[in-house]
């Protein structure tokens, strides 16, 4: 939407304000607002009042700074107010802004009218987001991640932060007045958005923003991302296509279940999404969660280029392959995509992750590189060169200041697919787009399984063999030798490995293998283990018991 200036040119400029009392976390919806449209390619930047108090004053005030009360704090506060009006309207001027997000408290009426005057002044169109928390406990959680992490408690003692911090909040809840006014441009959001206002909007952006702020679920969780296995086409360095996994991708995808259900809290309730390509539908394959498969998280379609190598783009295509090093964002495959393209077709799914409680998404490179910019607020120019490794598992932690991030590489080897930005392209000498945060992030390495040593029992053995009278013909996946080893078996017969029918509901998991030791006896094995949910590769690793082979000798169960 445009509008006219006083000095006749167009200009497209839009403020959102920010309206509630400390910790009704206004900086978390500032920043994911601000994200969002970054994101989608709309300039914008937040203004937070309390950076340029921390900046002019330092972080580190009492609460008597905050009381209306004291007329010096007042002033101060008041200061840092005027400093971040000021470089925000210097933003729209000379750097051609379009959103800015205004993050403040706007705590009364006489304040957000001040705001609004100097906005009319600069033809900027405000919309107001109200964050209101009605419910103790929400408060209290709010009040206790601010306490963690803030700058204003950085190094304090957290009691005394929390206390500080509700005295604070005391300071404003006298005089606070929330959002009525009927002429105003308005989205109030109640309790983390269990419950949203409208009020006068209109036009597309603001239209855009309600969408996604009525998707906003304002609470901690986790988002993680894999790659597929690797696939036969990585392995012959081949774009796109829906090859199978490689015999180490199968790896993965059974190694997958015990990573996730030890690396991921609560991993019960994790809901898995895949694209809709066999690659990633085989790596999904023998996790027991609930899964959906998305048409909109199929690999960037890379058109003529698909099925060939980098080097035969450039042999076939040399103009396009030179072009797409020169802005790979932009560039579109000739009866492809660009990334640009990319972007748009993610944001429904971005909006649903929104929504949604801790997701696993097994994907592709592009897409994996375009969710992960928006969490990590990586610029367009960054994004294509994004390093998101084969057989890592990724999570991500959104939070008010920082997005927080592990990696767990697990020890199956891969091919690399990163092709780095050449530097003799268009910026290519300026390094920093083929680094990013992640690669601060804490690495951690796991073997596929960690096989824990506690012996079964004859009662085990008995359960299992009571089990086995179950068809298995259904549920059948074979045993590799990697996986017999990882269940104590150096060599092996291949044995079925079974699983049950509907492995949401299941109550026993059979394993039964047949395989030599490495001493040479041959052996039977049954392992039987019950409440299942979240394994279904090898059930001994949730359980945490596995198959001792000597153990197994001593009950004479030894074939
Ligand atoms: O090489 C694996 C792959 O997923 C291809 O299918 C896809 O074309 C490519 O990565 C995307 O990465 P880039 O944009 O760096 O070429």
């Amino acid at each position: 939407m445009a509008c006219q200036t006083n000095n006749g040119s167009l200009s497209l400029r839009f403020l959102e304000q920010l309206v509630g009392l400390p910790g009704t976390s206004k900086t978390l919806v500032a920043q994911k607002v601000c994200r969002y449209l970054q994101w989608l390619g709309i300039a914008s930047r937040v203004f937070n009042v309390g950076n340029f108090r921390r900046k002019l004053f330092g972080a580190h005030q009492p609460h008597t700074f905050f009381d209306p009360a004291n007329p010096e704090g007042e002033r101060l506060r008041s200061q840092a107010r005027d400093h971040a009006l000021q470089e925000m309207m210097s933003w729209f001027r000379n750097e051609q802004g379009i959103v800015a997000i205004y993050d403040a408290t706007n705590a009364t009426r006489a304040r957000r009218e001040v705001l609004l005057q100097e906005c009319r002044k600069n033809d900027v169109q405000v919309m107001f987001i109200e964050s209101v928390c009605e419910d103790e406990g929400l408060r209290l959680l709010n009040a206790i991640e601010i306490q963690r992490s803030s700058p204003d408690y950085a190094q304090m003692d957290s009691e005394m932060a929390l206390q500080d911090f509700k005295m604070r909040v005391g300071h404003y809840g006298g005089h606070y007045e929330t959002m009525t006014e009927k002429d105003l441009t308005y989205i109030k959001l109640i309790d983390a958005g269990s419950q949203v206002i409208l009020s006068q909007i209109q036009g597309y952006l603001q239209s855009r923003i309600v969408y996604y702020l009525m998707n906003l679920r304002i609470r901690s969780r986790n988002i993680y991302f894999s790659r597929h296995g690797e696939s036969l086409f990585n392995v012959m360095g081949l774009l796109g296509g829906d090859s199978e996994l490689s015999a180490r991708g199968k790896q993965y995808a059974r190694a997958l279940p015990v990573v996730v259900s030890t690396y991921v809290p609560n991993s019960d309730r994790l809901t898995v999404w895949t694209s809709t390509k066999k690659r990633t539908i085989a790596t999904a394959k023998h996790l027991p969660h609930k899964k959906l498969a998305w048409k909109a998280l199929d690999e960037l379609e890379a058109g003529k280029a698909d099925g060939l190598t980098y080097e035969q783009v450039e042999e076939q295509f040399p103009e396009d392959f030179a072009n797409r090093d020169n802005d790979k964002f932009n560039y579109r495959y000739q009866d492809g995509e660009s990334y640009r393209d990319v972007v748009a077709r993610l944001e429904p799914v971005l909006v649903d992750l929104e929504r949604q409680d801790d997701i696993l998404i097994i994907g592709h490179q592009a897409i994996l590189r375009c969710l992960y910019a928006y969490f990590m607020n990586m610029s367009h120019e960054r994004l294509p060169y994004i390093k998101i490794p084969l057989h890592t598992l990724i999570q991500l932690t959104p939070g008010a200041y920082r997005c927080e991030e592990k990696r767990f590489k697990v020890d199956i080897d891969a091919v690399d697919t990163h092709r780095p930005k050449p530097k003799t392209a268009v910026g290519g000498s300026q390094t920093p787009v083929n680094t990013h945060p992640a690669q601060d992030a804490p690495l951690i390495n796991i073997a596929p399984v960690m096989l824990p040593n506690t012996p079964l029992t004859t009662a085990d053995i008995a359960e299992a063999e009571r089990n086995c009278s179950r068809d298995p013909q259904d549920h059948c996946v074979e045993f590799d030798d990697q996986h017999l080893q990882m269940c104590g078996l150096s060599d092996s017969r291949l044995g079925p490995y079974l699983y049950p029918a509907s492995s949401n509901s299941c109550t026993s998991i059979i394993v039964s293998a047949s395989g030599s030791t490495s001493t040479g006896t041959s052996i039977d094995i049954s392992v039987s283990v019950s409440a299942c949910t979240g394994a279904s590769v090898c059930p001994s690793y949730k359980t945490g018991r596995t198959a001792n082979i000597d153990r197994v000798a001593a009950d004479g169960r030894e074939g």
